[in-house]
């Protein structure tokens, strides 16, 4: 262990997701387990600015493994977006003996992270959001429990669908990529697949589609839209009024966010919140935790956020073929 890691923070930033508390778990029993001391920062750069940091120990992380959302709380911060704002998180960090923090969240939050690695305080991120856009990643913390909850959300939606032959437009979240909506999509064996990476606007092809499937027998169309293009309550009326078939728009929302993790947001959760308590411990900084070919690995904050990810070609390709 570096001589100089006395003390790590932890907090939770962004959008929450399922198995953060598991990762904060994880990141307070391994820093403890090291002889090093543990601080809740609560409600992201938003506390750390407002100094609402507690000591934590073992007890203080007990019971939280099955919980959704996150005991320290997340918020938005666009004050830590300024270069005051992070001039300002560092000092805080000071103050308070902070010699690295642990930063669960999404892109954003790691931007937040490398600012405060450039202010001299150590940093590792851990990938934290249900959007699964963190392109160093194949894995994010959240995602799993959050395609599953749709999914079983879609397959109810589907058989009210069928008793009314109807056609429904289910809306996922995501912010701009398309990722919930291609999984639901392939495993709710969905008519429609709309993502944002992919799709052209084209509503009549849709509309054809729909009127094709109907001539075929079946009795409902179910539309997976992802949140990134939106507008499922307008379209659901064009669409009605173009193919005659009574058509509803479902917005699922924050339910996704929500929920007892699944097995695999714990099990991931917590390996990554012991290994990026183990690299702050090892006096590591301006890193982020990643999944990626089949291994828990390490980057450089830099170095992941210069990197690119889209959704797989064959994956969509295939999502077409089995919804004919
Ligand atoms: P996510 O981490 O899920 O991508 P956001 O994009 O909302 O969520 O980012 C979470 C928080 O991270 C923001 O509210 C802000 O406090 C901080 N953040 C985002 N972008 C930056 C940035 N460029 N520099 C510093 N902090 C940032
Ligand atoms: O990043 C997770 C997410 O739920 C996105 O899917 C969605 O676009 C966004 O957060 C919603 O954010 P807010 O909680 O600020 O409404």
């Amino acid at each position: 262990m570096a001589e100089s890691i006395k003390t790590i923070g932890v907090l939770t930033s962004g959008g929450d997701a399922p198995g953060m508390n598991a990762a904060i778990r994880g990141v307070v029993r391994t820093a403890l387990a090291r002889g090093v001391a543990v601080k809740g920062i609560k409600r992201g750069y938003a506390g750390l600015l407002a100094e609402e940091i507690i000591d934590m120990n073992r007890n203080s992380v007990s019971e939280i493994i099955d919980k959704g959302g996150t005991i320290l709380g997340t918020a938005r911060c666009s004050e830590f977006t300024t270069e005051e704002g992070q001039t300002k998180g560092a000092e805080v960090c000071k103050k308070f003996g902070i010699d690295g923090i642990v930063v669960i969240g999404g892109d954003g939050s790691y931007r937040g992270a490398l600012a405060l690695s450039k202010h001299g305080i150590n940093t590792i991120g851990i990938p934290g959001t249900i959007d699964l856009d963190i392109a160093c990643t194949d894995y994010t913390i959240g995602f799993d429990t959050a395609i599953n909850t749709a999914m079983e959300a879609i397959d109810k939606v589907r058989d009210t669908s069928s008793s009314h032959e109807r056609c429904s437009i289910i809306e996922v979240m995501g912010r701009n990529a398309g990722y919930i909506a291609l999984w639901c999509g392939i495993a709710n064996g969905a008519e429609d697949i709309l993502l944002p990476e992919k799709y052209d606007y084209n509503e009549q092809t849709i509309i054809n589609n729909i009127i094709q499937n109907r001539k075929k027998g079946k009795k409902h169309h179910i539309i997976i839209n992802a949140e990134g293009i939106g507008h499922s309550t307008s379209m659901a009326r064009r669409i009605e009024a173009a193919t005659g078939i009574e058509t509803r728009a479902t917005i699922l929302g924050y339910m996704q966010r929500g929920g007892s993790p699944t097995c695999k947001d714990r099990f991931y959760a917590s390996i990554m919140g012991s290994y990026a308590a183990d690299i702050l411990c090892n006096g590591g900084t301006n890193r982020v935790v990643a999944y990626k070919g089949g291994k828990v690995v390490d980057f450089d904050i830099d170095e992941a956020l210069a990197m690119q990810k889209d959704i797989s070609e064959y994956e969509y390709q295939v999502s077409k073929i089995l919804s004919m």
